[in-house]
């Protein structure tokens, strides 16, 4: 058929990840500042019916097999179950997925799942409830944790759990949140800090790395290399005790893995992103609104993740940060 979307290093993008709404109801540390941000005005946002169209092109011309919904978060987007509902009646059926802070999944992870959501993936960095609170500026633990047995409960499985450990804040939980996530079955992935904060306030030398996480976690169990195929995940995983229990890293920073990189990005304005770390992003919703064909959409998302760069490029003296946040590109 039609190439998909491929780049320059032979990489081929078929994992679409779409950000819902730049809007969060929480103000992690690492993402936001406590006020929060200036918000897309609404009229910039995607309608529902444009994400259907966008995602719908993705499927059915370019090749993309798996949809994972984020935000900001994604769980705030009125449309999201319409927009599930649409783009999980898409043939051949793309997998689909959603990256959330679990605020509000306790009430909606039936829905979700009756919808044909496949499974979910929830952002717990402590378990403490003040730490939590210092670090999400929102007193909103039990949330969290409500929303990770409701996603268990309606199959949204396996639901794995994404932790960022923070310098003097929650740098000592690593093996508290690998008994909580043993003890309920999740998989726990520990993300090295990105710079994608909006602050810019990252500092390499002040990040928790990979290397002393897996160290913590060595002093309580021995983990030894998940033979399972690693393929494009950007997580790095190790059987706990001999397995079958899982635990990973994702050390975008001190092991980076753009080498197999199989992703392509949509701001919830409607821009392709070829890269989390792109400096430029491509225009889709003006195409969209001045009548381009569907043929038109494919051709210009092509030539966008055709200059796709080799990787991030973080450790590079020029590296600049994208000037859009985290919660505006989706993570
Ligand atoms: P699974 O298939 O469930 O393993 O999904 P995932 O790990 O790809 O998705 P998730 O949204 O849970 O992302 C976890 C972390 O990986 C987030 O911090 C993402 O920002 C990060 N991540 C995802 N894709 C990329 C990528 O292309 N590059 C980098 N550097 N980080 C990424
Ligand atoms: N560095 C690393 N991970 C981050 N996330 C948000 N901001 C950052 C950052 N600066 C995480 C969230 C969520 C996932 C989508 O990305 O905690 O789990
Ligand atoms: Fe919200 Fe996610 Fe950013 Fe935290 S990291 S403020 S949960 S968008």
């Amino acid at each position: 058929g039609a190439p998909g979307l491929v780049d320059r290093f032979g990489r081929r993008a078929t994992d679409l990840r779409v950000s819902l709404t730049d809007k969060c109801n929480l103000r992690c540390s690492y993402c936001m500042p406590p006020e929060g941000l200036p918000w897309l005005p609404s009229d910039r946002v995607l309608t529902d019916d444009e994400v259907i169209r966008l995602v719908t092109i993705a499927v059915e011309r370019l090749g993309v097999t798996e949809v994972r919904f984020t935000g900001g978060e994604p769980l705030l987007r009125r449309g999201l179950v319409d927009i599930l509902r649409a783009v999980t009646a898409l043939r051949p059926r793309p997998e689909t997925m959603l990256t959330t802070n679990g605020i509000g999944l306790e009430r909606l992870a039936p829905t979700l799942a009756e919808a044909g959501l496949d499974r979910v993936n929830v952002s717990l960095d402590t378990l403490d409830r003040e730490t939590f609170h210092q670090l999400a500026h929102r007193d909103r633990l039990d949330d969290t944790l409500a929303g990770l047995r409701a996603a268990t409960a309606a199959g949204l499985t396996p639901v794995k759990i994404n932790s960022v450990l923070l310098r003097g804040l929650n740098e000592h939980e690593a093996v508290g949140l690998a008994e909580f996530a043993l003890a309920e079955g999740h998989e726990l992935r520990f993300i090295e800090q990105m710079p994608l904060d909006a602050q810019h306030s990252w500092d390499r030398g002040e990040m928790v790395t990979a290397t002393e996480i897996l160290a913590a976690l060595r002093t309580r169990w021995s983990l030894t290399p998940d033979p399972a195929h690693r393929g494009a995940a950007p997580a790095e995983t190790w059987l706990v005790d001999g397995g079958p229990a899982r635990i990973g890293v994702i050390a975008s920073v001190t092991r980076p893995f753009c080498g197999a990189c199989d992703r392509t990005r949509l701001t919830a304005d409607g821009q392709v992103r070829n890269c989390l770390f792109a400096t430029g992003e491509t225009d889709l919703r003006g195409a969209l609104r001045s009548g381009a064909s569907d043929d038109e959409i494919a051709e210009i998302w092509r030539i966008a993740m055709w200059g796709k760069l080799a990787g991030h490029g973080i450790d590079d003296p020029s590296f600049l940060q994208p000037d859009r946040p985290m919660s505006a590109i989706g993570g």
